[in-house]
């Protein structure tokens, strides 16, 4: 479980509260179970997280808060129901996944009902807009966007760059641009930062689904609580494999795109000593170099107290030493 007991300690009983919220305790229970087994779980809570950063850089209170908060964790719950369904996954958060413990169709519903629920909660508080509730809309039509190109590209042998992102910033990156942009919406004032904040949501996304990517083949299976090398099983296309692409001659790339689009018992093991060859989990780093630096450089251009900025700076560093 991820450790806020630092920097973040006044957070927890917050980030607590929320959790318990978002259970749902109905019935039929057969519907609901799945939902409150991933609840259980709680997973890092980094949405939550930078919702409640973001308002604190320019409002005092948590009014209407903890709502934004409900509606986009219970939106980012859905989706990974929905994509370890799509990503034929074996493991989320260390426990074995909705689809493989009860079933497709279990986790296609207990999804569906929990992505409804999501607008229960905003709609429960008269402190978010019309103008949020069609943000929120608009984000989780570009997460399906984003869902569908990742679906495609499953196939696809060419595959570069700007691929990536166009793919990464809807299906990460606009659920963390919403995150950070979410208390804007609560006031005046707030709206004045929208800009800022979604330039850093979208560094941040992307930043964060590298990450994502880099943990898949490098991280501890124990750790990160997804089945290590998952991107790779499943053809996945990731930021390693288009900087290895990219980086390859003709002979180590057509060596790479035949390994990874079969079902060799090494699989895993070819692919990293290509990505060795490459120096993948170099390119890895310069890019995460580069788009942190964007990143502290707008939250420091910011006009609000120096003290609220740094926390924000503070969580930032402390995801750039994620392990999970
Ligand atoms: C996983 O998100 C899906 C991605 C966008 C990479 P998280 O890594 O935030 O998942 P949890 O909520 O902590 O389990
Ligand atoms: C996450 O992509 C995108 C969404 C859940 C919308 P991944 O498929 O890489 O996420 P994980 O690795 O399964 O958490
Ligand atoms: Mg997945
Ligand atoms: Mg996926
Ligand atoms: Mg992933």
């Amino acid at each position: 479980m991820i450790d806020y007991s630092g920097n973040f300690r006044d957070f927890i009983p917050l980030l607590d509260e929320l959790t318990d919220e978002l259970k749902i305790t109905k019935e039929p229970h057969k519907l609901y179970e799945p939902i409150n087994y991933l609840f259980f779980k709680k997973g890092k809570q980094i949405r939550a997280m930078l919702v409640l950063l973001s308002n604190q850089l320019f409002h005092d209170s948590i009014t209407g808060v903890k709502e934004l908060v409900l509606g986009i964790e219970s939106l980012h719950n859905f989706t990974l129901i929905h994509d370890d369904v799509m990503d034929n996954a074996v493991l989320r958060r260390g426990a074995t996944t909705i689809n493989k413990k009860w079933s497709i169709n279990q986790a296609i519903l207990s999804g569906d009902v929990l992505m409804i629920h999501a607008y229960k909660h905003l709609l429960s508080s008269k402190d978010v807009n019309k103008l949020f509730v069609q943000k929120f809309t608009e984000t989780a039509i570009e997460i399906c966007e984003g869902q569908q190109l990742d679906l495609d590209m499953q196939t696809n042998i060419s595959f570069g760059l700007d691929d990536y992102y166009r793919i990464i910033d809807r299906k990460t990156g606009s659920l963390i641009k919403l995150s950070l942009t979410a208390p804007c919406y609560l006031t005046d004032l707030g709206f004045k930062y929208l800009n800022t904040m979604n330039s850093i949501g979208l560094y941040l996304g992307q930043l964060f689904q590298i990450q994502d990517d880099y943990l898949d083949v490098y991280g501890e299976q124990d750790k990160v609580g997804k089945l290590k090398g998952g991107d790779v099983f499943e053809n996945k296309k990731t930021f390693l494999y288009a900087v290895a692409l990219s980086s390859a001659n003709s002979i180590e790339k057509e060596k790479l795109v035949s390994i990874y689009h079969s079902n060799h018992p090494n699989k895993l093991q070819e692919v990293l000593t290509l990505y060795d060859q490459l120096s993948v989990k170099e390119i890895v780093q310069e890019e995460i170099d580069k788009l942190s630096s964007k990143i502290f450089k707008l939250i420091n251009g910011l006009d609000v107290n120096a003290r609220k900025k740094q926390l924000l700076t503070k969580f930032i560093r402390f995801l750039l030493n994620r392990d999970q």
